[in-house]
C-alpha cells in the first residue's frame, strides 16, 4: 500500500529537482519579461469544478477586471457564475494517456509526472501570451506545483501567491507514518519551495501561525477563512415543503406527525390557498453530514442521543421528538448504522430517530437549510483546518453544535452560532438545553437570530458593536486579498 503512494512522491521529487537544474542551466541568463498588469493565472493540480475555493478566487478577481486564467484538470461542471464572466479563460491540463496503465508503476509514474510537469509548464510560459502579474496556486499537493510556480514566477517576473489550504506533507503522513523518508523530503520541499512567495493565504489563523513559526515564510500574509458557494442560503417554508414531499418516502412512518400529502409534511402544511408553513407539532430536525471515516466519532452522537431519550422521556413534554438526518456516503456507514437501529429499533427509542440518507447534490443545501440545528462531530487530524460543513451549515442560516477540536474557535463562537460539546454527556446537557420548549426554543432561537442579522441589508459600523457577523466570501476578499494584488488602489467610501 505504502509504495503505491509513496513511489510518486519520491520520484516526482527526483524529477522536479532534475528539471529545475536543467531549467536553471539552460535560462541562466534570460531576465524576466514583464508581466502584465491585472492578469492573474490559478493553478490547481485538480479537478476545476471540484476546487470551489480556487473557483471564488477566479470570480473575485474577474470582477475586478483582472484577466483571470484558470488552470486546472476538465471535470465537473465549474459553477454557472464563473462561465458567464467575460474575463474568465479556462486552461485545461492534459490527462495522462490512459494506455499507461498497463505499464509497470515503476515505469508509468516517471512517465506521468514528466507528462504533469509538461502539461503545466507548457500552459504557464506558452499558453498564456503576456506574463500574468500574479499566480495563485492552491497548495496541497505542492508536488510539483510550488516548484513550477516559483520556476514561472523567477523567470517571467510574475508574484507567486500561495493559498494555504491544508499541508501536503501532513496528508500524506496520514498514511505513512510521520517519520517515513518520503514525508521527510516531501515536507522538505514544501516548506523549501513555499517559504517565499509574494503572499501567502491561509485557510485559518491555526495553520498561519503555525507555518509562520514553524517555516519562517517570506511575504505578505493574510488569512482568509472559507465560505460555502453562493446557492447556500437559508430555506423557506416552500422548499421545505417541496423537499420533505420528495423525502418522506425515505422517513420513518410511525415517528412522525400524520401527514397527507401534497398538502402537508412532516414539517410543513399549507392551509387552503396559503403558502407552505411549518407545522407547529414538527419534530425538532438535527442534520449531520458525514463521509463516515474514523475522522467521525459517531458513538458520541449515538450515546448522546441515547440520554436525550431518557430526559425526553422524564420531562413530561418539555422536550420535543428529535429526527436526526445523516448525511454523506463512507465505509463505517453501515456499522454505524447497524449500532442506531439495535438502540432504536422495536420502539426503544420514542423520542429520537436517527436515519442515514444519500441527497442529490442540489437538495443537500435545502435540507441543511429545513434543519433546526446542525450536529459536527469533525475533529481534525492536522488542527490546522475546519470542516467545511460548517461553513455551509452557516451558510445555511443554521446554529451548530460541534465536537470541540484545537481550532474551532475560529468559527464557532460558543453562545453566538453555536455551541459546543467534549463528548456525549455535554452533547445531551446541550440538545436538552436548547431544544427545551421547542418549537419555541428561546435558546435555539438567539442562536438562529445571529445569521439573520446578516441576511438583512448591513450597517457595517452597527454590526461590529454586535460582535460576531457572518461576513461573505465578497466581504473578507475585498477587505484582505484585494489590498494585496491591488495595494495602491484604495476602496471608496
Ligand atoms: C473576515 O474578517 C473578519 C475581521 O478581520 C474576521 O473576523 C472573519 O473571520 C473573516 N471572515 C472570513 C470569511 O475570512
Ligand atoms: C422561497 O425560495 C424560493 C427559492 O429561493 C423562491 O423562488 C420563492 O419565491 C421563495 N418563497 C417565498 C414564499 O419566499
Ligand atoms: C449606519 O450607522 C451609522 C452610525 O451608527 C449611522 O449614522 C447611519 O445612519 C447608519 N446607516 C443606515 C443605513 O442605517
Amino acid at each position: 500500500m505504502w509504495d503505491l503512494l509513496a513511489g510518486p512522491v519520491f520520484l516526482r521529487i527526483i524529477s522536479v529537482v532534475a528539471l529545475l537544474c536543467v531549467a536553471r542551466l539552460l535560462l541562466w541568463k534570460k531576465s524576466p519579461s514583464k508581466p502584465s498588469l491585472r492578469s492573474v493565472a490559478i493553478l490547481v493540480l485538480g479537478d476545476i469544478g471540484r476546487s470551489p475555493r480556487m473557483m471564488y478566487h477566479a470570480e473575485s478577481f474577474a470582477k475586478l477586471h483582472f484577466e483571470t486564467f484558470l488552470i486546472g484538470y476538465k471535470g465537473s461542471r465549474p459553477v454557472p457564475s464563473l462561465l458567464s464572466l467575460p474575463y474568465i479563460r479556462f486552461l485545461y491540463l492534459s490527462q495522462p494517456p490512459l494506455a499507461l496503465r498497463k505499464f509497470p508503476f515503476i515505469i508509468s509514474a516517471p512517465i506521468k509526472i514528466a507528462q504533469q510537469i509538461t502539461s503545466i509548464l507548457r500552459v504557464l510560459l506558452w499558453r498564456i501570451p503576456h506574463p500574468p502579474e500574479f499566480i495563485l496556486v492552491q497548495n496541497p499537493p505542492s508536488i510539483p506545483t510550488l516548484a513550477l510556480v516559483w520556476l514561472v514566477g523567477t523567470l517571467r517576473g510574475s508574484k507567486v501567491i500561495i493559498d494555504w489550504h491544508n499541508l501536503g506533507y501532513s496528508i500524506l503522513a496520514l498514511n505513512l507514518g510521520s517519520n517515513h523518508i518520503f514525508v521527510k523530503l516531501a515536507r522538505i520541499f514544501e516548506a523549501k519551495f513555499g517559504q517565499s512567495a509574494h503572499a501567502h493565504l491561509f485557510v485559518t489563523r491555526a495553520m498561519h501561525d503555525f507555518l509562520v513559526k514553524e517555516w519562517d515564510l517570506q511575504g505578505l500574509k493574510a488569512i482568509l477563512h472559507d465560505r460555502p458557494p453562493a446557492h447556500f442560503h437559508p430555506a423557506n417554508a416552500s422548499e421545505i415543503h417541496e423537499l420533505f414531499l420528495r423525502i418522506s418516502p425515505f422517513l420513518p412512518t410511525t415517528f412522525l406527525p400524520v401527514y397527507d400529502p401534497p398538502m402537508s409534511t412532516p414539517l410543513t402544511q399549507v392551509s387552503s390557498h396559503a403558502l407552505p408553513r411549518l407545522r407547529p407539532d414538527r419534530p425538532a430536525v438535527l442534520v449531520s453530514s458525514t463521509s463516515w471515516t474514523e475522522d467521525e466519532d459517531f458513538s458520541i452522537l449515538l450515546d448522546g442521543l441515547s440520554e436525550y431519550e431518557h430526559r425526553a422521556r422524564a420531562s413530561c413534554g418539555a422536550l420535543p421528538r428529535v429526527l436526526v438526518l445523516v448525511t454523506g456516503k463512507g465505509p463505517l456507514r453501515d456499522a454505524y448504522m447497524r449500532k442506531a437501529q439495535a438502540l432504536q429499533g422495536g420502539d426503544h427509542w420514542q423520542w429520537v430517530r436517527v436515519i442515514s440518507m444519500w441527497l442529490e447534490p442540489k437538495d443537500y443545501p435545502v435540507l441543511l437549510g429545513s434543519a433546526d440545528l446542525g450536529i459536527s462531530l469533525h475533529s481534525s487530524s492536522s488542527a490546522l483546518d475546519l470542516p467545511m460543513k460548517i461553513v455551509d451549515m452557516f451558510g445555511c442560516g443554521v446554529p451548530v453544535c460541534a465536537l470541540d477540536f484545537a481550532c474551532l474557535s475560529e468559527l464557532v463562537i460558543d453562545g453566538k452560532n453555536g455551541v459546543i460539546f467534549q463528548n456525549a454527556a455535554g452533547l445531551a446537557d446541550q440538545l436538552e438545553n436548547l431544544l427545551k420548549g421547542f418549537p419555541n426554543a428561546a435558546r435555539l432561537e438567539s442562536l438562529r437570530a445571529s445569521f439573520r442579522r446578516t441576511v438583512e441589508p448591513r450597517n457595517v459600523s452597527n454590526s461590529e458593536d454586535e460582535g460576531w457577523v457572518w461576513n461573505s466570501w465578497d466581504d473578507n476578499w475585498t477587505r484582505v486579498v484585494r489590498p494585496v494584488v491591488l495595494p495602491n488602489v484604495h476602496v471608496a467610501g
